[in-house]
């Protein structure tokens, strides 16, 4: 489901800050060589992640589901001066064109690439999250949320994307497959999680964005 009329987005995007030469270039790679490119958050949603990410100037922003890099090359150009930034998938086949994009942005020393399944490496990353982007297997976001949420400080930010999922959580519960069922799962355990306040916003496929109170 495209939720905004294509030209629509096109006049966001031409009216919102350009994105850096190399996520252009990442982009690119991505559509020519990578399977299920539409998994990358793109210009619009990108811009969005950069601008709260300045506004925060976190110290440590967690992602969970890196792909090829987009979201957490976006997400780390906020970072405060010695502020880190690591990101785990389970993909290790696109590690090394995160690596040459990561050299090409010259984030080699603040971002960390963790390759093995969130819910183990999680545990093994120290301090308190100003910020968390979920963005990985759908049926896990409720534990990645249970995860993270007692680590982030007050005031900090969870943003989950693809919360809308092209529309599929409207269907009745009978109907939805494992990752829609994850999805509305997570929608509704943060709005009835008493710890944060959330805005759904949608953004592409829907980014819920929750601040820890
Ligand atoms: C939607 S993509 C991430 C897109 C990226 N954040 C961006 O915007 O460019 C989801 C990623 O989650 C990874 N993933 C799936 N299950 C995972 C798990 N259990 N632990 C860590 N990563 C996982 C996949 O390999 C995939 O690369």
């Amino acid at each position: 489901m495209q939720f905004l009329d294509p030209l629509l987005e096109q006049y966001a995007e031409e009216h919102s800050a350009p994105e850096p030469g190399y996520l252009i270039e990442l982009a690119e790679e991505t559509k020519a060589n990578v399977d299920l490119p539409q998994m990358l958050s793109g210009h619009l949603q990108g811009r969005f992640m950069s601008m709260i990410s300045k506004l925060m100037a976190p110290q440590l922003i967690l992602e969970i589901g890196t792909y090829t890099g987009y979201s957490a090359l976006c997400l780390a150009e906020g970072l405060s001066i010695k502020g880190k930034l690591h990101t785990i998938d389970i993909n290790t086949r696109l590690a090394g064109m995160v690596d040459k994009y990561v050299r090409k942005a010259d984030y080699q020393d603040r971002i960390h690439q963790h390759l093995a399944p969130a819910t183990e490496v999680i545990p093994t990353i120290e301090g308190t999250f100003d910020l968390v982007f979920i963005d990985a297997d759908k049926p896990n976001y409720c534990n990645y949320f249970d995860l993270v949420i007692d680590r982030i400080r007050s005031g900090g930010l969870i943003i989950a994307d693809n919360v809308l999922w092209s529309g599929h959580v409207l269907s009745p519960e009978s109907k939805m497959d494992n990752e829609t069922k994850g999805l509305h799962a997570y929608a509704t355990k943060v709005k009835a999680d008493h710890r944060v306040e959330n805005v759904l916003l949608p953004i592409r496929d829907g980014l819920m964005v929750s601040r820890r109170k």
